[in-house]
């Protein structure tokens, strides 16, 4: 049994809320969490899906005792969450909060997908659930902020992005925790093989890498809760907005903007860093006017984009016009791209229409 028995920081029932908010699907049949402590996010799950049969486990006996008389219909399990004893659950939900302690130089050894891997502890509670997952199962949790570029576990986010599509949203900084102090994220994961294909340009030898970028272009005054196409809006970008569960806008559209990994940030309105956020949608989504998606050539180089924007983000803010609701010119957006080596190529959705390999589908009728 792996020595992480003594962090027990229960999450806040707001965090946990928000968490679980994060899954897509609209009725589980069962929820698990691998290091439950006593329930805070069982909680949340019994909150919103009812109907769901949830399970406990924790090697902490005092505390699946707490859970026991808090959800008292709920399964328990005491077992080490890092072993195969969890193996036959299967899950289509788990909710995660886990252990971050030995934060020094401890490492874990971990099988996924039958290759071994060490990486940090939260990192090893999150492949090993991960591994139990049903197939087109969702997993979310609450992780170290750290350990997204911690090269202990680069290893293992690489290992579990080319098998699993993975989101990260906003973070969330000290205080969230009561009597404790780490930064932390949430992370989605869904249990498919993401598709990952090249787009057909090759990177300009002048500039350096290609910087993809698409201007929403449908306007929220016609998104509802109904439809059947997700809408993304600006008020996605904010992770706390969604610690009071909203509805997801859906519009009505056979067609849709962008599917696969890019990163979104306002192109009208407020603008923090933590608004540049780094996506990825199984489904195509529609964009609306007040966003801007940005992606590159490949996984990895949306990912340095993503990182400079962020690292750049006074600089960008300064490129905001307005003084009321400031906003950001597809020019302006280009001269800062290439200021700083990126090409900016700007995509219309006609642009991609006959490419059969890219994976941003685009509409036929913009
Ligand atoms: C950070 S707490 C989270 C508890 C709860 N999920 C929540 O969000 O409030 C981590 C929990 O992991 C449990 N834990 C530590 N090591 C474990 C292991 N090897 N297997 C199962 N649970 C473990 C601890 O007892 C603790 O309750």
């Amino acid at each position: 049994m792996v020595a992480t028995q003594s962090d027990r920081h229960y999450t806040p029932a707001s965090l946990a809320e928000a968490l679980v908010a994060l899954v897509r699907a609209e009725q589980p049949t069962r929820v698990l969490d691998v290091a439950a402590g006593d329930g805070a996010l069982l909680a949340a799950a019994a909150e919103r899906w009812p109907a769901a049969n949830l399970t406990g486990n924790d090697i902490d006996k005092d505390a699946l005792e707490r859970l026991s008389s808090r959800l008292p219909s709920s399964e328990l399990m005491q077992v080490d969450a890092l072993s195969n004893a969890l193996e036959g659950v299967r899950p289509d939900v788990i909710v995660l909060n886990p252990p971050f302690s030995h934060r020094g130089g401890y490492l874990c050894s971990v099988t996924f997908a039958g290759q071994s891997i060490r990486c940090s502890p939260a990192m090893a509670f999150l492949m090993t659930a991960t591994s139990i997952l049903a197939e087109g199962g969702e997993l979310v949790a609450i992780m170290p902020s750290n350990t997204r570029h911690s090269s202990k576990d680069a290893e293992a986010w690489r290992i579990l992005e080319s098998s699993c599509c993975v989101t990260f949203y906003g973070s969330f900084g000290r205080g969230t925790f009561e009597g404790c102090f780490p930064s932390v994220q949430f992370v989605h994961l869904l249990n498919q093989r993401p598709e990952i294909v090249t787009l057909p340009i090759s990177p300009s030898k002048s500039l350096g890498e290609v910087a993809f970028v698409y201007r929403g272009t449908m306007p929220v005054t016609r998104a509802s809760a109904e439809g059947d196409t997700r809408l993304l809006h600006s008020t996605d970008l904010c992770p706390r907005t969604i610690i009071r569960r909203k509805p997801i806008l859906r519009c009505n559209s056979s067609t849709a903007d962008l599917m696969g990994l890019f990163i979104t940030f306002p192109r009208v309105g407020s603008f923090q860093s933590q608004h540049i956020q780094l996506r990825s949608f199984m489904e195509p989504v529609r964009m609306s006017d007040c966003l801007f998606a940005l992606w590159s050539t490949d996984e990895l180089r949306t990912v340095e984009l993503h990182n400079m924007l962020v690292s750049s983000f006074e600089a960008l803010e300064a490129c905001y016009h307005g003084t009321c609701a400031r906003y950001l010119t597809v020019n302006d957006l280009r001269s800062f791209l290439s200021d700083r080596k990126w090409d900016p190529h700007v995509v219309r959705p006609c642009s991609f229409k006959s490419c059969s390999t890219a994976k941003f589908r685009f509409s036929e009728t913009l």
